[in-house]
This record gives C-alpha cells, structure tokens and sequence, in this order.
C-alpha cells in the first residue's frame, strides 16, 4: 500500500484492485444500512438438513424465521448448494447470534466489499500460430472461461465470433436480457452474461435504480471488458489506443468462450455476490475462473474468506481458479488470494514502452512514459515548477496556485490521488504540462497513462534530478518529447512491477505466493463504451481500446492460458494445470540476467515473483507434474490446526483428520518449496510425489539441487527412474539451516535457490524460498 501514498493509504489499498489506474471517487461502502442490519453469510452442514424440510430453501427459510422479530422480517438474499452450501440473509447482529448456534450451522460470517484489483502480449509470450500451445490446443476451442468483473462491453470487435463453431454442447448457462443488454449482446463468443447485485443492493440501503447502476452485465467500468478481451477476446486488427501500442489485439486463447459474472459494482465487489456467481459458474459448466478482484489488507484466514471458500467448491468440480495477487507492493505479505487451490498471479512488464522524455533547459535528458496523444508541446522550452512549492506536492485538485502554476511545466510527485487526476489539476490551475515523478516507494516502476495535458511519469532517480534542477537553477525549463510505441531490449523485460502484492504468505508461510508472474504493467485490452479512458467524469474521450496496469491485467493472461492448457490436455487437474505453468516458468529477462524488481532495481525473489513468469510453450510439455486432489487439500486445512468442523464449511466430504494429516502444511504436494527454520528446529523435511505426464517412454530424472546460501539441501531419492507400471513417484526434500544465519538477508531472514529434475528434454523446477523465524528463537 505504500506505493501509491502514506497519507492516502487507506483509500489507495481499497482501490488498488480497480487496478492502478483508476481513482475514482467512490463512496465507502458498508455493508450496515440504516435498519440495523446486515448481510451475513451462513454456512451449513448440508446433511444437517432435518427431514421435515423438503428442500434445503425450506429449511434456510425456516431457520430465518425463527429468529425473526415482528419489527425485523429477515430476508434470504442467495442460497448457495454447488461452491459453497448455505445463504445469505439480512440479519440484525443479534439474530445472527442466535442463528450461530442453530443445529447444523457451521459458521456465520459478515459480507464484506472485495475490490478489484494487448496487442503485444502473445508475441511477448512466445505464443505463435504455427507451434507451440496455439495450434495445440486449437485455441482453447469449447473452453469456457467464466470471468467474475464488472461486467462487459458486448459491442467490442474483441467479442465477434465470426468463425467460431456453436456454443459447446455441455454448456448449460444463459444471458439476461434488460433493456441495456439485448439478447444480440451474446453470441458464440459471450455464451453467458448475468448480474449478481443483491448483497450489494442490500449492504447501501438503497436501490439499483437510485443509484443510476444499470442492474445488467453491461460494464460501465471498463475493467470487466478488460480482462475478458485479454483472457479469451477475439483477433483484432488494427486495434491501439490514440495509435499507442498499434497491431493485431488477441486474447490468449481467441477461440474460448465467455460466461460474464457481474459481481462488482459502482462501490465494491460483495462476498455474497461473488459466492453466487461462482455457485453459478460451477453449475453452468465452466473450466476456468478468472477473478481479478480480492480483499484489501492482508488476506483474511481461508474460512473467512469467500473467495478462497468458493474456489475450493470450484477446484472441485474441476475448474482452474486463477486470480490475483493484489496491487499492495512492495510491502511484504501482501498477496491475497493465497489458498493452496488458488492460482495466484502477480504482475510483470512487458518489452513494450511508450517513451516521453523530458529535456531540460541545462541539456540533460531523462526518459519517462506516456499515453499522452493530444497536440505536441512546442521546441520551445516551458518554465518548470515543482509542485511542493506551488501549493501541493501531489498535484491535488484546486490546491495549486495559478499564478506560480500557469503556462509552466509542473513536477507532482507519485502517490496521494489518481495519475491522470494530477494532470486535470496542472492544467486547470493553468499550467502547460507535467512531469510526475516517483517517489522511493514506487523506484523506477513507470506506468503509462492516457494524460489530458503533455505529460510524462518518471523514475525517482530522474525525478530526484529534475526536483533538484527545479529547485536550484535561477530560471529552471524543461520540455517533453513524445515518441510513440517503441518495443526493444531496452530496459529488459519482464521486470516486477513494485506495485505487484508480495510474499511471504500471510496465512501458511510453508506455501510460496505468488505462483507466477505474468504481464500486467501497460496493456492494452478491450474498454467500456460508457467511459473515457482516464475513467474520469470528466474524461469525454470514448475508446474501444484501453492501456492499463495491474495484476487485474496479469490474471487473465495466465487464466486464458489455462483455458488453452485444459484443450490440449483435458484430463489434466486443476493442480496439474497449474503445476505445469510453475515448473516450466523462466527467471531470466530478455537480456540473460535474473529477472529484477522495480521496486528496489535489484535481483527479484521468490517471495515476489513465485515460480517465475509464465512460457506457455513449455507448459504445455511439462514432463512431470505434481498433481494435488480433494484429499491433498483437506490434509492441508488438517495440518495448519482446522478441525472437522471448520473444514465443512469448505464441502461436503467427509474428513478425519487422524487420518489425513499431511504433518506439516509444507508437506503439501506443492510445485514450489518453501522453508521455514523456527527457533532450535534446524531441519525440515518436505515429501512431494511427481507424475509423469511426458510423451517419453521410461524416463529417468535426476535432480540438480541449487541451495540457498545457508542451507544445506538432500534430496532422496536424487534419480527418478518411471516405467510403464510407476507413473508417480515420491521424493523427499532435507533441509539443514546452516550456522551463522543472522547475517542473511534482511527481514524476512531469508534465501533462495532451486530444485531442478531433468531427464534431459525436459525441466522440472521448483523455488526455494527458506526464511528463518528468528523471532521464535530464544537464543538470538
Ligand atoms: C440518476 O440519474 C438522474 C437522471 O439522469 C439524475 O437526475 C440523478 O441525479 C441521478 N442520481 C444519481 C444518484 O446519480
Ligand atoms: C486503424 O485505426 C486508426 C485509428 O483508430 C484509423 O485512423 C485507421 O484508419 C485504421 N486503419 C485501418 C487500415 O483500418
Ligand atoms: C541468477 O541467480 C542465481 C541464484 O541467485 C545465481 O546462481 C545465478 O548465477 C544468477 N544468474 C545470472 C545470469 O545472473
Ligand atoms: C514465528 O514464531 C513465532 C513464535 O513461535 C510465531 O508466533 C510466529 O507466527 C512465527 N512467524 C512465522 C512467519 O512463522
């Protein structure tokens, strides 16, 4: 959260998921309204359900009522049977006392507000027509890709379903019809689109219809239309932005199909109603779920957590769960969406700039970014200003003083309001363009924005430079010049984005979160109709293309490349899928070093980009997987200390703990490793157990182990020899801390290194992240 401001941090984290881009004004919302109640969310047994109910809405309905009061008539919003079992009912905070302790009701739980969190992008992948997972996976041809959002733009070129063959058989969805969204809104491309609005109706006390919130899945937002056209849109020529980032626009797997969830509205994105939407997508029959959308704050625990509750249900019905990790770096344990069964993606660059240099009146030159596509400052150098002295350092709206302001170009600093809102107050108050320049909290990250007013953003080491210049030359100018589109080597690609959430993993420090990176810093995807591109009231510019950043924008990458990975191999797991994505992921850029961070300009860490970024051409030959089920997940939720009852709010399967303990969480058969050394406990032990998956007869692996400074690794056994009868085998992992440990690192106490099999066509890797809890250690 400290990326965007410390003073504003609390609003920044709750819009950090509406992407980076947009800083509206909106409302805060909470889920009281003025009757005193509020929406609870109410899990139960399923079993529980006493015969004299017919069905489980009968017995829900009953259960409300006889906790009713003659002043407070309780109304069930949603009752859920396929992600989750239970309902969500309007409740005073007495009625959902008593209803806790009604006979099978396992939890009872508060709604709250979850927030949301490319023309390029196949090539930068490595996608291409003629091999590889494309013509593998014939596009990812009948895979339904169920995007939960704000809605979508059906009018968009990126949803035409020329070519595309009938609605798949198995589909068993549908598409409301309301006067804004006409039954033509859906063809072959978008197979599904519905609203899901009454948690979010109910927790603001007042109507759709006062609100002026169409009730339809039309996105008046733009980010649902986003991420849709990035996991699954259609071919597009000639598609940019003001002719930024020009060229043929496709969605990573342009023949899969759409289901539209309209979950988030003007003012947040409702547990109950995410919860809906998935039951939903469960039972329309989609393979993947995309959600770019999570909590704000550190992750909630997993039984507390609607959207983790739901992709359990989804995982189990064999969907793919991908998501985001959140926009709250670079702070530490800032990834949400962090459950075992959950894809979780952080956000990476692309080897695409849009470059804006600002020269200034002594003759150095500084590079920055824009989408800036208005008339061009003259040669002519402007005077330049630095903001702080002119009122407000962040360039706040009405707060800088025209007469020091105006027909000058001004520096705002990063941080504080919306990017684009800075450059509306520069050139209210007067002033002829803007320099933003970043602070040390967002270092070197740049993101280009679609300025009203000649305007760049510039890293904190030009930033720091051209203050100073501002600041200490008698009579200080400076012009900027834009040069379009430029792709190259230069800087390297993929960076992390500093805004991309981080481990280490909040909730089970044994799991590493992120899993991957994927492309989330500058792209370019399908946009609503309804608003400018700044998503500014005062924007009037309507675009059928839009550029924008965030792991909102990364998530649906890498759920559109699971959709193409659920075609080529259609009987592979949820976990395998994922599996293949995290063993074949890179970690190097596009000039051989190891990929870095913005954030510090530094070598990046597992803690910040998990496995790696993703290379869908390797994914789709992985040679080995680890595959994880139903039984691997409820021994997880035993080791971290659930018991039975806190694990049915997460299905029906009957569990027993004495029998299914895994031991240690990091037992998990997860495709990453990573270690925590408590206190005296110098050795850890983790089993996994790999699958062959590979085209190869009989292949024999053996293992390449990089320790992590500071500790020692063994594996055992160190060669995997499968055969015709032994597709699976198991392997267990020592690791020994080493002495001298308080000198790694910093906080966390931690260091890296890799598990790598190969039987020499193929390469199975895993990260290694080993932290030290030194906290737990009396000694030191
Ligand atoms: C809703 O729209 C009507 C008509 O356009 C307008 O008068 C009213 O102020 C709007 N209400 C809100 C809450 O925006
Ligand atoms: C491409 O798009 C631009 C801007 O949208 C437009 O001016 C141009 O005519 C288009 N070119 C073609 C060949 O369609
Ligand atoms: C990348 O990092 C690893 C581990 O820190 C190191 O062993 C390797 O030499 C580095 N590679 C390059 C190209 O710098
Ligand atoms: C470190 O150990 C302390 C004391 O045992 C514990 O409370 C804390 O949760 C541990 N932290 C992590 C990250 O495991």
């Amino acid at each position: 959260m400290k990326s965007f401001s410390s003073s504003f941090c609390f609003l920044s984290t709750l819009m950090a998921f509406i992407s980076l881009f947009i800083l509206s004004l909106i409302l805060l919302p909470s889920a009281l309204s003025t009757d005193g109640r509020e929406t609870f969310i109410i899990h139960v047994a399923k079993s529980a359900k006493p015969h004299i109910f017919s069905t489980h809405h009968h017995w829900y309905s009953s259960i409300v009522r006889s906790v009713d009061t003659p002043h407070h008539p309780s109304k069930i919003l949603y009752t859920y049977n396929r992600a989750v079992q239970g309902f969500s009912a309007r409740l005073t905070v007495d009625q959902a006392a008593k209803i806790r302790h009604v006979r099978g009701v396992l939890s009872v739980i508060p709604d709250r507000p979850r927030y949301l969190h490319t023309t390029r992008t196949p090539r930068f992948l490595g996608l291409e027509d003629s091999f590889g997972l494309w013509p593998n996976s014939d596009y990812a041809d009948d895979v339904i890709v169920g995007v939960l959002d704000t809605g979508i733009w059906p009018e968009r070129q990126s949803f035409s379903d020329e070519g595309l063959s009938p609605v798949p058989g198995k589909w068993k969805g549908s598409c409301v019809v309301t006067p804004d969204f006409p039954a033509t809104a859906c063809n072959k491309k978008i197979i599904g689109a519905r609203a899901f609005y009454l948690g979010y109706a109910a927790s603001r006390g007042t109507t759709m219809e006062e609100s002026n919130e169409s009730k339809s899945p039309r996105d008046t937002e733009g980010h649902g239309t986003h991420t849709a056209s990035t996991a699954a849109g259609s071919r597009v020529t000639n598609a940019s932005l003001f002719g930024y980032a020009k060229g043929e626009a496709r969605g990573m797997a342009i023949k899969a199909r759409i289901a539209v969830y309209k979950i988030c509205w003007a003012s947040g994105c409702y547990d109950s109603d995410i919860l809906a939407a998935m039951d939903q997508a469960i039972e329309d029959g989609v393979d993947v779920i995309s959600l770019s959308v999570g909590a704000d704050g550190y992750a909630p625990p997993y039984d507390y957590d609607s959207i983790a509750i739901g992709a359990f249900g989804a995982a189990e019905h064999g969907i793919v769960v991908s998501c985001s990790a959140g926009n709250s770096g670079p702070d530490p344990y800032t990834a949400v969406n962090i459950a075992p069964w959950i894809l979780t993606v952080g956000a990476s660059t692309l080897d695409r700039e849009f470059p804006a240099d600002v020269i200034l009146g002594d003759g150095r030159i500084y590079s920055g970014v824009s989408l800036y596509s208005g008339e061009e400052l003259s040669d002519e150098l402007l005077p330049l200003v630095y903001a702080a002295d002119c009122g407000s350092k962040y360039c706040y709206s009405g707060s800088l003083d025209s007469a020091k302001v105006a027909g000058k170009i001004v520096i705002c600093d990063r941080g504080g309001n919306a990017r684009v809102e800075k450059g509306n107050a520069v050139h209210v108050a007067g002033g002829a363009g803007m320099i933003m320049a970043n602070l040390a909290d967002s270092g070197e990250e740049l993101l280009a924005d679609s300025h009203f007013i000649p305007a760049t953003m510039v890293g904190q080491i030009a930033g720091d430079k051209i203050r100073a210049y501002a600041r200490s030359d008698p009579l200080p100018t400076a012009t900027i010049k834009f040069r379009g589109t430029v792709i190259s080597r230069s800087p390297a690609a993929p960076r992390v984005a500093s805004f991309s959430s981080r481990g280490p993993n909040y909730r089970t420090a044994e799991i590493l979160k992120p899993d991957v990176i994927a492309p989330g810093v500058n792209i370019l995807a399908g946009w609503t109709g309804y608003i400018g591109p700044t998503d500014l009231e005062t924007d009037k510019r309507k675009v059928d293309f839009n550029i924008i950043s965030g792991t909102s924008m990364s998530c649906p990458h890498v759920s559109g490349l699971a959709a193409l990975l659920r075609k080529a191999h259609p009987k592979w797991s949820p976990a395998a899928i994922k599996s293949a994505l995290m063993t074949t992921a890179y970690n190097l850029d596009n000039c051989g070093s190891n990929i870095t961070d913005l954030a510090t300009g530094k070598e990046s860490t597992p803690f910040v980009h998990g496995s790696g970024h993703v290379d869908p051409n390797r994914a789709l030959d992985p040679g080995l997987v680890y595959d994880l089920g139903l039984s691997d997940y409820l021994g997880f939720l035993c080791s971290i200390g659930y018991d039975s009852r806190r694990i049915s709010v997460f299905t029906t399967a009957s569990v027993d703990c004495d029998a299914n303990s895994l031991g240690a969480p990091g037992n998990l058969n997860y495709p990453s490793f990573s270690v925590v050394f408590h206190g005296e406990n110098s050795v850890v032990k983790y089993k996994r157990v790999v699958k062959n998956v590979g085209k190869k007869s009989n292949p024999v692996y053996e293992v390449k182990v990089n320790a992590p400074p500071n500790v020692e690794v063994s594996v055992s056994p160190s060669k995997l020899v499968f055969s015709e009868e032994t597709d699976s085998l198991a392997y267990e992992v020592t690791f020994m801390s080493g002495v001298g440990v308080e000198e790694v690192g910093s906080c966390p106490k931690a260091s890296f290194g890799s598990i790598e099999w190969t039987d020499g066509v193929h390469l199975v890797r895993s990260p290694i992240a080993a932290s030290w809890n030194l906290s737990s250690t009396a000694s030191m």
